[in-house]
């Protein structure tokens, strides 16, 4: 059987951490006075932890020293963690095991391409960690996503060349940055968002094995 490489995103693709994501950015804006919605929330999926806050700042008129902003990073950070530390496998999103176990069982390799430096302890929370061969996050990449760095590293380190590789995406700068690399990209969320994926499905319970399988054979 040919062999491709299957890389996933995890925050919105694999478990919905967004709204954590939302609650511990929501917590540091009311702290400096800034109003932070959920429409603004949509904005920061895919986008890493440094340009979030610069984009919070940016929303809120506030200019800020190089020390508050480390500091209310890691603030941040320690408030995410404290929801994650909650995590458990009944957070994984629906027929994501699903599909992991057809590409096991077919003997894809399989890679995790995520920009969270979080993404291990995420996994390890949700006890999915064994299912990947590589795993490649936010500690690993000197560029963000729409660069395809994070995509290319998660190819090379399960030996599949980037046209062989077909990338599980939520959010735009991950399409661009899977389309980059020559991937095939699959959008999971709306196409309206999306519509520049080579593929786009609500979620993982509209794709069929049989699409899993025609992946394989093209
Ligand atoms: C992405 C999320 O996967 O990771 C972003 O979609 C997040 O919302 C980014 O900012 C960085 O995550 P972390 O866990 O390193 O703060
Ligand atoms: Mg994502």
């Amino acid at each position: 059987m040919n062999k491709k490489g299957f890389i996933f995103d995890l925050d919105g693709v694999i478990v919905d951490t967004a709204k954590y994501h939302f609650l511990a950015w929501q917590q540091l804006a009311k702290s400096l006075d800034i109003n932070f919605t959920e429409e603004e929330n949509e904005q920061l999926k895919g986008v890493s932890r440094v340009r979030s806050l610069e984009k919070i700042l940016a929303w809120g008129n506030k200019t800020i020293s190089q020390d508050l902003f480390d500091k209310l990073m890691g603030d941040k950070n320690e408030e995410y963690l404290s929801y994650i530390a909650e995590m458990d496998e009944s957070e994984i999103l629906p027929d994501v095991p699903r599909v992991l176990k057809l590409l096991e069982a077919l003997d894809q390799p399989i890679s995790l391409g995520s920009a969270s430096k979080n993404a291990r302890t995420i996994l390890e929370r949700v006890n999915l960690k064994s299912s990947f061969n590589a795993i490649v996050d936010g500690n690993d990449v000197s560029k963000a996503k729409p660069d395809p760095e994070v995509f290319l590293i998660a190819a090379d380190q399960i030996n599949i060349k980037p046209e062989d590789c077909i990338v599980f995406e939520d959010s735009v700068a991950g399409v661009t940055a899977a389309n980059t690399a020559h991937m095939i990209s699959i959008g999971i969320g709306s196409k309206d968002v999306l519509g520049h994926a080579n593929y786009v499905f609500n979620d993982f319970t509209e794709i069929s094995d049989d699409f899993i399988k025609s992946l394989i054979n093209n």
